[in-house]
């Protein structure tokens, strides 16, 4: 890149990050849709707040199926990739807030709060972050640098708006007895990346939550480095306040023991649980992140639900569904918020994952957004507790 451009580069970053100082978003939400009723967060006020993710044709308000029920259903919003740092810095000091400022707009209009999501993850971050002007490996004075500004910039925009953010995702090694990942973060700065991307989000926004999220640390080996990390972390007095348990279960696993367990063990080092990112599959999970054809799809029946959802596995989601609630309101003095990933079944992520191209049923809304008998059952069930 010549002088001239990098100056440019500096200039507009200088110039956006100055901007940033002065959010134009108001601060006090003023809900315009009436809610309709029964509604899911209303059923769980004093319990638990009840979030969704909002993916982008939420955001551009195309998806006309999901819109209703964002406007009623949920008390929080996370957004499902407009925070990362891919789409929110492409490059380095080009900021592009337009869609974590829409999401922002949809949640004021319906009265939710917004969950940041997520600051520091190996996955969806731009290369830039890791490569010096040479393109060679970057110093860790470098790699602390850019992540200390891009935090700065993202949580400071939000500041005061934003009450809980996922300052790291997925740190934690899913290998045998290796212990933390090993994201282009930990080989760029070694183990304490973690340390400062909490102590960067505390000095940006000192009132915000600040989270730790990832999945499968429910599972006894992930829970018990996870345990590690978060008192390592405690120990040095960083802040950090609670911990993201993803909640990308299926209708069989994890075990609901194993679940409450986790809960309780994590909310024992005096942290807040949420759920973050809670559906529950309804298909063979087999494979992992693989692309499988469609003839070895239908040979080994990986896809069994493509003509509809039969009522009989709509019902074992329902009982499934209602099981997770009465653990989580059981611990309703740890678990703060529960979260879904996605707003109905035609847009969930897991239709692509872990296999691509299959149709999933993971939601509490089917494909046209019409609640399926999960949704019912959690609405019974926080009917009953009121009696
Ligand atoms: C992880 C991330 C989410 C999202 C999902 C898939 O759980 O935390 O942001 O990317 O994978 O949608």
């Amino acid at each position: 890149m010549s002088l001239f451009a990098i100056s440019a580069v500096i200039l507009i970053g200088c110039f956006m990050l100055g901007a940033n100082s002065q959010p134009e978003i108001p601060s006090s939400p003023e809900p315009k849709v009436a809610a309709a009723a029964p509604n899911l967060h209303e059923a769980f006020a004093g319990d638990f707040e009840i979030g969704a993710a909002l993916g982008g044709q939420t955001l551009s308000g195309s998806d006309s199926t999901a819109m209703p029920l964002v406007a009623t259903q949920f008390n929080s919003f996370t957004g499902e990739n407009c925070m990362k740092p891919q789409p929110i810095q492409p490059e380095e000091g080009v900021f592009r807030f337009e869609e974590a400022d829409n999401l922002m707009k949809i949640a004021r209009e319906s009265g939710a709060n917004v969950v940041g999501h997520t600051l520091v993850w190996h996955s969806q971050t731009p290369g830039w972050f890791f490569k010096d002007a040479d393109g060679k490996p970057v110093s860790r004075e470098l790699a602390l640098k850019r992540m200390r500004t891009h935090i700065a910039a993202v949580v400071g925009r939000y500041k005061g708006q934003i009450k809980q953010w996922d300052v790291v995702n997925e740190a934690i090694s899913d290998n045998g007895s290796e212990w933390l990942r090993p994201s282009p973060w930990l080989k760029a700065i070694g183990e304490d990346y973690i340390a400062e991307a909490f102590r960067a989000a505390h000095a940006a926004d000192p009132d915000a939550l600040l989270l730790y999220n990832d999945y499968n640390i429910e599972n006894p080996g992930k829970r018990e480095k996870t345990i590690k990390l978060l008192k390592s972390l405690k120990e040095q007095g960083v802040p950090i306040h609670g911990v993201g348990i993803q909640g990308h279960w299926g209708l069989g696993y994890p075990s609901l023991e194993t679940i409450e367990t986790a809960i309780q063990e994590f909310g024992k080092l005096g942290l807040k649980v949420m759920i973050t990112e809670l559906d529950v599959s309804v298909l063979p999970a087999k494979y992992f992140g693989a692309d499988v054809s469609v003839q070895q799809m239908k040979e080994e029946g990986l896809d069994p639900y493509t003509e509809g959802l039969p009522a009989e596995v709509a019902q074992q989601q329902a009982e499934r569904y209602r099981a997770l609630f009465e653990v989580f309101l059981r611990n309703r003095d740890i678990v703060d918020r529960v979260t879904f990933w996605g707003v109905h079944d035609g847009q969930s992520w897991k239709n692509n994952f872990p296999i691509r191209g299959r149709t999933d049923y993971a939601l509490l809304f089917d494909r046209q957004g019409k609640p399926k008998p999960a949704f019912n059952e959690l609405v019974k069930l926080a009917d009953s507790k009121k009696k």
